[in-house]
């Protein structure tokens, strides 16, 4: 069920209190239900964010990057024994995105392709299914500057975006399933500069970085969907959390062992003992919206997959803890749209404020992370 393979062994597997089970079963069967709907409604419709709780809408998707979570999130359903009609599901909308595989002009084909096609053939073992994941990687792999020594983001080759990390894992994947060096390399030089770019003393994280193009030199820290240049947007701080956690899980590498603990470290000191479902910005002052719950989901699902792998105790209970706070939090109804009229499930998610695109709205990809984190409450022991 998890987004990485897991060629670490897990340390522990920590449980969950009784009624953060319930309360996540109880959230898992309103997702079942309304991402039925959705699939009713709109058959092979892939929507980004809702627009006033609604999914279909003629507004602006910014980028390509949303059309695996859909499959994924049925994938999620089936293996919770959900029902048989998730596998048939699960298996059209992960076929609708097959083609993704070959396409160079995002840097998210692990978001796409991972929740599905790598899901798939992790529950089955089918290589035919694997091939689409090899190509894949391969494919993002096409992305790599070699003066910058990093993955360029979509939007131009000058940029790195903290994204990138929930998608640099693919290239691992790709590579060590086939025993291509150059696959593991590129993988790694990405991890590499991102840590040393974006990745900041205190564990905070910058959103995007500028490379000079002839010199590969590193310019500046910037940011598309964040507050300024030099804040801590909180959906990058949990791409980083998550993404860290997930090459070290494939690789072993200690060093992305200690930055994802870094950047989960600087999570806590800003959502312990408070409200665990951060703003947009960890330094906006004064923010207008208060939650950017997308973040917490996928915070939540790196810090369960961090604390099984993290070799000191205390530090794996800590994040355990946090995350189960979190999970607690977001399956309140300020935050599950039990009612109907909604016809998202996570609400107070944004995708980009300075745009006005999907703000205080759902967002499909908080919808995968909320259901996999459900799903990793609910199978804990
Ligand atoms: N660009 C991906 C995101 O909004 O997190």
């Amino acid at each position: 069920m998890y987004w990485a393979s897991r060629r670490v062994s897990e340390r522990r597997n920590l449980s969950f209190k009784a009624e953060t089970r319930a309360a996540a079963g109880a959230a898992l069967e309103v997702a079942a239900g309304k991402v039925e709907r959705l699939a009713t409604d709109h058959p092979d419709y892939f929507p980004l964010y809702t627009d006033q709780g609604r999914w279909k809408h003629g507004k602006e998707a910014w980028t390509n990057w949303c059309e695996g979570f859909l499959g994924g999130q049925m994938w999620l359903f089936h293996e919770l024994g959900l029902g048989e009609d998730w596998r048939v599901r699960a298996e059209h909308y992960s076929k609708l995105v097959e083609e993704r595989q070959y396409d160079d002009q995002v840097h998210d084909l692990g978001f796409v392709l991972c929740p599905t096609w790598k899901k798939w053939w992790e529950l089955t073992g089918d290589d035919t299914r694997r091939q689409v994941v090899i190509q894949g990687g391969t494919t993002m792999a096409t992305r790599f500057n070699t003066k910058g020594k990093y993955l360029r983001s979509f939007l131009a080759p000058d940029s790195i975006f903290i994204d990138i990390m929930m998608n640099v894992g693919i290239i691992a994947v790709a590579g060590l399933e086939t025993g291509d060096q150059n696959l593991i390399d590129i993988a790694e030089q990405h991890c590499e500069t991102t840590r040393k770019y974006l990745v900041r003393g205190d564990g905070s994280t910058s959103h995007e970085g500028i490379f000079d193009l002839d010199s590969g030199e590193f310019l500046r820290q910037t940011t598309q969907q964040g507050w300024r240049d030099d804040s801590s947007w909180a959906r990058g701080l949990a791409w980083s959390l998550y993404g860290f956690t997930s090459m070290y899980s494939l690789t072993g590498n200690p060093h992305w062992l200690a930055t994802a603990q870094l950047t989960a470290d600087y999570w806590l000191e800003h959502t312990s003992g408070a409200d665990p479902v951060p703003p947009n910005d960890f330094d906006e002052p004064d923010p207008v919206r208060r939650w950017e719950s997308s973040a917490a989901a996928c915070a939540a699902s790196g810090l369960i997959m961090l604390a099984s792998l993290a070799t000191d105790d205390d530090q794996a209970r800590r994040y355990h803890d946090q995350a189960e706070v979190t999970v607690a939090r977001l399956c309140e109804p300020e935050f599950v749209a039990y009612e109907d009229a909604w016809e998202g499930v996570l609400k107070h998610g944004s995708y980009h404020e300075a745009k006005q695109l999907g703000v205080d709205e759902s967002v499909m990809w908080g919808e995968y992370f909320f259901v996999e984190t459900l799903a990793r409450v609910v199978q804990a022991p």
